[in-house]
């Protein structure tokens, strides 16, 4: 198969993540989950200063962490900042709570975005999040926009959650849900756009296997 990108972006909870770990393990590209980076990031903040600030400047010496991520045959990945392994940390509520004030700095995103472009040269890649298509890859081979309704998404964060053993209130998950499309929406830079030539598919009434379908048939169009 000849170098591919694909760009899916969308919403929180519009199934961008597991539907794109499934079209690469069964396509043979290496998935990349560009909000992990960001959750990553807000992850260290934590850890180092204890809080968020609106003050937040993104230093020198953060730009110089180290941030891997891994993608395994199961499907699943293994995201590391300096050596320490956050898959399962960034996945807390005090993430959530805490993303907007990185992912709306400028200095991040163009820190996230060199990494992504840099990963991207090496393989074959389908990479998620909200300014894939629009800016970090404006010329990807195939843009994909997912889309649901904040029902549907709300309901689908509070499984994630509860299957990692979360106990999570849904009315509070739905209003961090609609919080969150005004933050995406919103940001000054990199916000969620949906791109006039992505490929729209709306997944409230769809199974995973029936996007995962919808995906692998434009990919195969496009190799
Ligand atoms: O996809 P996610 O929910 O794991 O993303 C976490 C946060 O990161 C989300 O609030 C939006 C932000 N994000 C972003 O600003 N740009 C991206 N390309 C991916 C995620």
């Amino acid at each position: 198969m000849r170098h591919i990108v694909v760009a899916v972006d969308g919403p929180a909870g519009s199934g961008k993540s597991s539907v794109s770990r499934r079209v690469a393990a069964e396509m043979g590209l290496k998935y990349i989950d560009s909000g992990a980076l960001y959750r990553s990031i807000t992850w260290q903040v934590l850890q180092s200063e204890g809080v968020v600030t609106p003050e937040f400047a993104f230093s020198a010496g953060m730009a110089g962490m180290d941030i891997t991520q891994e993608f395994l045959p199961d499907g699943t990945s293994r995201t590391r900042i300096n050596g320490n392994d956050v898959s399962l940390l960034i996945r807390d509520e005090a993430i959530a709570r805490n993303i907007g004030i990185i992912s709306d700095n400028r200095d991040v995103r163009e820190f996230v975005n060199g990494l992504l472009r840099k990963w991207a040269r090496k393989e074959s890649v389908i990479m998620d999040g909200r300014d894939i298509g629009t800016v970090v890859f404006p010329d990807a081979d195939l843009k994909i926009y997912l889309d649901a309704s904040a029902d549907v998404r709300a309901a689908r964060r509070v499984k994630e959650y509860r299957e990692l053993g979360k106990d999570v209130d849904e009315n509070v998950i739905k209003k961090q849900i609609i919080l969150r499309d005004e933050q995406d929406r919103e940001r000054p830079f990199g916000a969620l756009v949906r791109a006039d030539e992505a490929v729209y598919i709306d997944t409230s009434h769809m199974t995973m296997d029936q996007v995962v379908e919808r995906i692998k048939d434009c990919i195969r169009a496009i190799v």
